[in-house]
């Protein structure tokens, strides 16, 4: 706590600031730290999460590749077996035998099940894969360090680790441009992802579609994400970029989202405006500078 006191502070342009916008200040500094801490603990928590999952999933991945060998083979022998137990009488009593075990080991079945459980445990299986690998990507370390990013990758992997949030809201549609690699630091950028489509989810009430459109044009890069959600009415447009303003009810929302988002992006060198209408729909456009290495390696 910041005592009463005679001390006089001074704004980033110099400006003195009474007690009451230091305090101000001070609040929202603390909640962008909370918040950026909560996130980088998460990412840290995700990375070693799929670090982990990624050994098991590649042994039984490896094992189920070859229990499918293995079975083809064994029913292989099955056939051959099948082929001799024709050659004999009818009533044979080895033959007599060999038919009631398969009637009651339901075989028939079995040879079309087997194959079919086997393929659906690999597709699962892959699929674990593609979410670990997503989890990956969007929680790489943030280091600060900027690379050269494919930023649909980025849109992709973002909306995998929130599909939960989406898949009963909205139809995803995409109408993708031809983006360059963009230098930035991708674990900011999926941050600023997460909060735009999570928003955009949540402004649906029931169900609609979010939008993502993407394109360049000189040195930059545009993503647009478009909901048809309830829309932001005209005397919030202005304030829904300040820490803290939030019209989600307690629990729900910090109010934070839009704020980090919008400063993440500005030190990215670029912009991210809102443009919203009541009952239509809201769209954020992100703008940012391809950068350095992509214009010189053009
Ligand atoms: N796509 C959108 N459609 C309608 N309203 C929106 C949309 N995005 C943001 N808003 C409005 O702007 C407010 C601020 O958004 P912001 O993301 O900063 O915070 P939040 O979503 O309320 O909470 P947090 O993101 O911290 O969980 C929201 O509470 C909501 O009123
Ligand atoms: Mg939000």
């Amino acid at each position: 706590m910041i005592q009463g006191s005679a001390q006089v502070f001074q704004s980033p342009s110099g400006n003195a600031l009474d007690e009451q916008q230091v305090l101000e200040r001070l609040r929202q500094t603390e909640g962008q730290l909370l918040q950026s801490e909560k996130l980088a603990a998460v990412g840290l928590l995700a990375a070693g999460i799929a670090h982990e999952i990624n050994n098991p999933v590649g042994f039984v991945s490896s094992n189920l590749g070859s229990l499918q060998n293995y079975i083809e083979r064994l029913f292989a022998i099955l056939d051959a077996y099948a082929r001799m137990q024709e050659a004999l009488p009818a009533e044979h009593p080895s033959r007599v035998e060999v038919e009631n075990l398969a009637r009651e080991t339901e075989l028939e079945y079995l040879r079309q099940d087997i194959p079919d459980l086997l393929r659906e445990s690999i597709e699962g299986l892959a699929r674990v894969k593609g979410i670990i690998n997503d989890l990956k990507d969007f929680s790489r370390i943030d280091d600060g360090q900027r690379e050269q990013a494919d930023l649909h990758r980025c849109l992709e992997s973002t909306l995998n680790v929130i599909r939960n949030e989406i898949k009963y809201k909205a139809e995803v549609v995409r109408v993708f441009g031809e983006l360059p690699l963009v230098s930035c630091v991708p674990a900011q950028i999926n941050q600023v992802f997460m909060n735009l489509l999570v928003n955009a989810a949540q402004a649906i009430d029931s169900v609609g579609t979010i939008t993502l459109r993407t394109g360049a044009e000189g040195n930059l890069v545009w993503i647009e994400i478009c909901d048809t959600g309830k829309g932001i009415p005209p005397e919030f447009q202005a304030r829904v970029f300040e820490p803290f303003f939030t019209t989600k009810p307690v629990g729900k929302g910090t109010g934070l989202g839009l704020s980090i988002s919008r400063d993440i992006v500005q030190r990215h060198g670029g912009s991210l405006v809102m443009r919203s209408a009541v009952g239509e729909g809201t769209t954020f456009r992100l703008s940012l500078p391809v950068g350095e290495a992509s214009e010189r390696s053009d």
